[in-house]
Formats: structure tokens, sequence, C-alpha cells
């Protein structure tokens, strides 16, 4: 089997590599192919990798290529996980944000609009060459905005494509820490999109405990994840758990404050870490993933991609929360539009389960956010400055109608999107 890693010079990649190492009876792996435009960043991570599989005497090889056709060809899985304009770019879109008093965070308001808008034509040269030289392949795909971009890649292509995101498998490990239980001894009920969503019910050996973490969590401000900073009465009336991520949108003046009174911008921050990281990297000693890469957001996302394409390998019809086509699952969300839902996963594929009666709340602002998804690939598809336009005043934490232009074509500028007419 081969699994090529596109955006392989991405200071994640280390820890997709230990995954590999520590499953290597999982899926019989014979190559592990990285790709970057950026071969500096990729020598480095690749170098430091090769001194992990050395130490653990890993049974795969690993290959380097600046070329996507070396890389993709024959490839079974292929992971995307690039960043167009690296943590730059990522930064010139929160300033966008603050200079306008929106928030630019990396997938949702307005910095996640530009960021879909200069990622998707990227993604989607992508995906045809993965058309070209690994037709059967499957796509994971973690490019954030994760759902959007995978719903740019199942609307524009014919690949087979699953969208991925850390946050249910790490929120699921979290809580097997609070109940004593491993993870595989928790289900989740949960829906929504990516990066908003919802943990309606907490099945713990079949049995629901959010009642529970809820009563903890009211006299303990240990029991929920840091960033899950909510009212427990607002909890208790929700009777679920929202992502971090809507915090955005229930407490967007907050937020905003929050991210104009900080020194540093994440994007800045994130550069700081890679710093540290690539020095690392490159020390010939340093042979043990480096303490900084768990500053990321993302660290574990290893987990859920090897959890995931083993239960498609080995048909193991295990239950991962993924972003597929809805297909009925959530009622009231088109059928073809991509949700992030529990899935049955087995060599066929992810089949989304039924989320049953969904709560209008939570319908209503998926409904909206879908919306302005489906415009924003709308407008990468047809190169529509006008459905840009549309998406951007249909996004709830976007501007007004009468700031919209400007706004637009600072990010039009700043990105260079030319195919945008
Ligand atoms: C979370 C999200 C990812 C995102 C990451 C950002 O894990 O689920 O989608 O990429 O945070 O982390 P960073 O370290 O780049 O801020």
């Amino acid at each position: 089997m081969k699994i090529t890693i596109i955006g392989g010079g991405s200071t994640y990649t280390p820890e997709l590599v230990k995954g590999l190492i520590d499953n290597r009876d999982a899926f019989g792996l014979e190559e592990l192919a990285l790709q970057d435009i950026r071969p500096e960043r990729q020598e480095a991570v690749a170098s430091f990798c090769r001194r992990l599989m050395e130490k653990e005497k890993a049974s795969f090889s690993l290959t380097t290529a600046t070329d996507r056709k070396t890389a993709l060809n024959r490839a079974d899985f292929v992971i995307i996980q690039i960043r167009v304009g690296g943590q730059e770019a990522r930064n010139r879109d929160i300033r966008i944000g603050l200079d306008n008093s929106l928030i630019g965070q990396e997938t949702t308001g307005i910095g996640g609009f530009a960021k879909a808008l200069r990622t998707l034509p990227k993604v989607l040269e992508i995906c045809s060459d993965v058309v070209q030289y690994c037709p059967n392949a499957w796509v994971i795909n973690f490019t954030n905005p994760s759902g959007l971009i995978t719903e740019g890649i199942i609307k524009a292509t014919g690949v087979q494509t699953i969208g991925l995101c850390n946050i249910p498998y790490t929120f699921k490990k979290e809580l097997a820490g609070v109940f004593s239980v491993e993870p595989r001894d928790i289900e989740l009920d949960y829906v929504g999109l990516n990066h908003l969503s919802w943990v309606r019910k907490v099945m713990v050996h079949g049995k629901d405990r959010l009642p529970e973490l809820l009563e903890m969590a009211d006299s303990s401000s240990d029991i929920l994840p840091e960033e899950l900073d909510y009212p427990v009465a607002f909890l208790k009336i929700l009777k679920a758990i929202p992502s971090g991520y809507l915090r955005y949108y229930y407490d967007t003046s907050r937020l905003l404050a929050e991210l104009k009174s900080s020194p540093k911008t994440r994007a800045q921050t994130v550069m700081e870490i890679e710093k540290e990281l690539f020095e690392k990297y490159n020390d010939p000693g340093v042979i043990e993933i480096p303490e900084a890469l768990s500053k990321r957001g993302g660290a574990g996302y290893s987990e859920a991609a090897l959890g995931l394409i083993d239960s498609l390998v080995n048909n193991k019809r295990e239950i991962h929360v993924v972003n597929v086509q809805n297909n009925n699952s959530i009622q009231g969300l088109p059928e073809d539009s991509v949700v992030e839902i529990p899935c049955l996963v087995n060599s066929y594929g992810a089949h989304p389960l039924d989320a049953g009666d969904v709560n209008p709340h939570q319908l209503a602002l998926m409904q909206h956010v879908k919306a302005y998804e489906l415009l924003t690939v709308q407008a990468v598809m047809e190169g529509s400055r006008e459905k840009a336009l549309l998406a951007l005043i249909t996004n709830p934490l976007g501007p007004e109608a009468s700031k919209a232009l400007t706004i637009l074509d600072d990010i039009i500028k700043s990105n260079q999107l030319d195919f945008l007419h």
C-alpha cells in the first residue's frame, strides 16, 4: 500500500509517520510519499522522519518529491494538508478581519472565506492529478476550511473523498480521560458541519453520560477543555456541547475583543512554534517528536487519520465522525452537501448515520453557514466575483453589505485571486 501526503513539508507530518510506525501491522504500508512545493521544508521534515523510522526499524520506505506526478503515481490514499500562502497569508486574513472589526479566524468568518478562495483552486488542481495518476485512491482532506474544501472537491471532481478534522476524535479522547475509559468505549451523538458542530450525547458503554458531564462541569472548571468556556447553564439549555469554534457565533464581540487585545495573532504564534520545530527537525541528535508539536491545534490528527484508514482498508465497520455528503442524514440540509457526522466506515466508504430530530436552533445555523459555503464553492468553480460577494454577505460573521465590496477587493488583492471576474 502507498500513502501520499500532499503538503509533506508540514510540521505535522512527523506525527503521522510516528503513527504509521506504531501501527506498522495495521495496513501493510510499503511506501509513504511526501510531496511539497517547498523542498527545504520537506527535506527538514523528511530527514527527521527518517531518523524516527531508523530508530523504530520501520518497514516502509519514505520518498520525497516536489512534483505531484511522482508522488501520486499508484497511491492508495492521498492526504491533502496544504496551506496556500503559508502562515503569512493566514496573518493577512486575521489583519483584514481586525481592521474591519470582523472575525478573520482561519476557518471561521472572513478568514475562512479568504482561505477557501485561495485554497480551493489549488486543491482542485491536485484532485485532477489524482484522477490522472491514482484514480482509485481515497483522498483524505485535512486542508482548512476542511468542510468547505471537501464540499468543493466533491462538487467539482469525481474523486472519492472524506474530509477529516482532529476535533471529534480529540474530544472523544478527552472524555475518555474524564470517564476513565478507552476512546473506543465512547460514541458521540454528533451533528453539524466542520467547526460548527454539537455533541448531543456522550454514550459510554451504551449509556448517555452528557447530563452527568454537565453536572461535573458545573462544579469544576477542569472537566471540559479550555476552549469550551461556555456557561454551563447555557449548555444545559442547549442540551449539547458546542464546538469551541461556535464561540465565534455565540460570543462574537467577546472573541473579537480577545483577538484585538492579543499581542500576537495566532499566525504569528504558529510561525514561532514552526521555527522551533524546524530547528529540532534539522538537528541530527533529535529522535523524539518535539514537545512543541503539542502546541499546534491539530496535534493528534494522525490518530484520527490512521483510525479512518484502518477502518477503510480492513473493513472494520467502526464509527468515525467525518465530513461526507449528507445523504438525508440531517433532514433540512441538501442531500448532496457535506456535513460532519458519525459514519459507519467499511471498505466501501463512510456511510452517514441518521441524525434523527435536529433542534431548530442548530439546523438554522447549519443552513445559514452551508448557504455561505455553497456560494463560496460556486464562486470558485465559476470564477465569479458576484458569487464571492454574495457568499461574503451570507456568512453570518461577514460584513455589512456597504463594506463588503471593499473587503472583497482587499481579499482579492492580497491573495491575487485573478480568477474572480
Ligand atoms: C484545530 C482545528 C484545525 C486547525 C488547528 C489550528 O485543530 O481542528 O482545523 O488546523 O486547530 O491549529 P494551529 O496550531 O494552526 O492554530
